[in-house]
């Protein structure tokens, strides 16, 4: 899995992969030779008394020297530089896919999920990656040509790595079936803690509010302690596999010096080559521990691949056409037979709904809450794909069409608004960069959204700040703000999904008024708990229990249907006109 997923990456990247392994390969022989070179300088030179040969072999000994750490270095560096591009790979991939998420796939996996995967797995994979860059070469090499060249220094010594390689990799075995499990704790604790975290701070309000500060620590505590836990148990194996392998090499260094002493006074064997054999001893645990250290972090990062896979292979549900047609001229939507249901519910919210919003008409949409007036509005966009019927754009389905293409012909207030960090202008305009924003326009649209009044008291007027969702302006002026960002946008169809409720009864009556100058010909639904938004509205659309309970205007609903009679009259208060 973690293979594949890199590899995906990698393909493209061959010729940086091939220089990393030549470069290790030049590295690995020159390190194999420094040993054998100062086993010479030291039989050959210093025991007989030889300084030219020590010179010699010593100018050697630093050239090779020189080419292993140059080669070594230069292929850290590209090995780094690769990994962290493949990181910068993973992060975009993953953000591209979960653009097209489907309202109802993102709530699947989650958003602070999709933040782990995005920045933590990430990082596991760029960081395995890295390592096994620099280790996969290196070990087999080094370990292989260390014992060949301590053969070469004694056959008698080496009988010793028969009993120490295979403790050590047993060690690293036995450490390695024991971490594996705990890496996939560790991420999905990770993501409960991010969970934990992300909701207490949107509901930071709430939760102060309802003096639920105690609770919502000790479910933060819990989350944290969880993770501390299986991070602990994974720091207590690394903590053993340390200390464990180093006594074992350390006991191996002095039986090395115990027998190779022995062999040494018989006159078997130089001293410089007891010396080699040591450093070649050194290298073959060094290419053990580093091969230990892979199988180690390799399911760590597969853990996190398995992760990463999962959000790039999942296919937007939203379907799209390969061929898809042109919207030519104005758009006209209308609904055909829909019945949508969200997945896992057991009654449909909508079912066998028709009904065409024409140009130039305003559609009001009432019903008590959860009939499914935000689930309207939702499947016009797209938000959600509808079960049956067809939502029909100038009488194709809008399936037909590409998702662009339809979104671009509506402009959406939805019942949250969401607003974006910037200032008021890039907000409303909703683009970053000055020069694309119509600042007349922006002040207009403000204006018709009754949004003006209190944006030119600002200091800043249309520069003033907005924080990331709007947090500092009001639950009405951010309505205000989202409606306005909604009328600079022109589209042939605006939707205002319960946005006017914020509104005092003059402001809106205000906004109403003047909208017919902002929408032009334009098609609009006004979805409002108060039959007072919509009394005077073309064609009134009442939900209820499993969908429509009425279609028409305010006098033909007033004697046919009860529910709305119902509702009219619970509000009777409001409907004096
Ligand atoms: N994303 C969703 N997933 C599952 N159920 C949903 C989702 N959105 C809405 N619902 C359900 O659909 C019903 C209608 O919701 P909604 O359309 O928001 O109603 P309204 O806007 O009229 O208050 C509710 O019962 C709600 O629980
Ligand atoms: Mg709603």
């Amino acid at each position: 899995m973690l293979f594949r997923l890199v590899w995906r990456y990698l393909r493209k990247h061959i010729p940086s992969v091939l220089a990393i392994f030549i470069l290790q390969i030049i590295a690995v022989v020159a390190a194999l030779f420094l040993p054998d070179l100062n086993a010479r300088i030291i039989n050959e030179g210093v025991v007989v008394g030889d300084t030219a040969v020590i010179w010699r072999l010593g100018a050697v000994m630093v050239g090779f020297s020189l080419v292993q750490a140059l080669t070594a270095g230069a292929a850290i560096i590209i090995a780094a530089v690769t990994s962290m591009g493949l990181g910068r790979w993973l992060r975009r991939e993953q953000f591209d896919h979960a653009q097209r998420f489907s309202t109802a796939q993102l709530s699947r996996i989650g958003p602070p999920s999709l933040i782990t995967r995005n920045t933590n797995d990430v990082q596991q994979i760029q960081m395995v990656t890295m390592m096994t860059f620099t280790i996969v070469v290196t070990a087999p090499l080094m370990g292989v040509g260390a014992v060949f060249m301590a053969l070469r220094q004694s056959v008698q010594m080496s009988t010793l790595l028969l009993i120490v390689v295979p403790l050590i990799a047993l060690i690293v075995a036995i450490i390695m079936v024991r971490m594996h499990p705990l890496f996939r704790t560790q991420q999905t604790r990770i993501d409960r803690m991010n969970t934990t975290l992300r909701e207490q701070l949107s509901g930071v309000r709430v939760i102060r509010a309802f003096v639920r500060q105690d609770t919502e620590r000790q479910k933060y505590q819990n989350a944290n302690a969880d993770l501390r836990d299986v991070a602990l148990k994974i720091g207590h194996l690394f903590a053993f596999m340390f200390p464990a392998t180093q006594f074992i090499i350390w006991m191996a260094q002095v039986a090395v010096i115990w027998f190779g002493g022995h062999l040494v006074q018989q006159g078997s064997m130089g001293v410089g080559s007891l010396i080699a054999f040591i450093n070649y001893l050194m290298q073959i645990f060094m290419s053990v521990m580093m091969a230990g250290f892979i199988f180690v972090m390799v399911p760590r990062g597969s853990v996190s691949a398995k992760r990463i896979m999962e959000v790039l292979n999942t296919k937007s549900d939203l379907e799209v056409t390969d061929n898809p047609l042109e919207v030519s001229g104005p758009a006209e939507f209308a609904l055909q037979d829909v019945t949508v249901a969200y997945p896992g519910a057991r009654e449909p919210v909508l079912e066998n709904l028709s009904i065409s919003f024409q140009r130039g008409t305003v559609t009001g949409v009432v019903g008590p809450t959860a009939s499914g007036k935000s689930t309207l509005v939702n499947i016009l966009p797209r938000l959600f794909d509808v079960s049956e019927g067809e939502v029909a754009l100038n009488g194709h389905s809008i399936k037909d069409y590409t998702l662009d293409d339809v979104r671009s012909r509506i402009s959406l207030v939805p019942q949250q608004a969401y607003l974006f960090s910037g200032t008021i202008a890039s907000t409303v305009a909703g683009h970053f960069k000055d020069a694309e924003v119509d600042r007349d326009r922006v002040v207009w649209a403000l204006k018709g959204a009754q949004a003006w009044e209190f944006v030119s008291r600002l200091e800043d007027g249309i520069d003033s700040e907005v924080e990331a969702g709007g947090q500092n302006f009001s639950g009405g002026q951010k309505q205000r703000l989202a409606i306005a960002r909604a009328l600079y946008r022109e589209a042939d169809l605006y939707i205002f999904d319960d946005s006017l409720s914020a509104l005092d009864a003059q402001t809106e009556q205000r906004l109403r008024d003047g909208l017919i100058d902002y929408v032009g010909s334009a098609a609009v639904i006004i979805v409002s708990q108060k039959t007072s938004s919509i009394v005077q509205a073309d064609q009134i659309l009442v939900l209820g229990d499993g969908g429509m309970q009425g279609l028409g205007t305010h006098e033909e609903l007033l004697d046919s249907c009860q529910l709305y009679r119902e509702i009219v009259e619970s509000q009777s208060g409001e409907v004096l006109q």
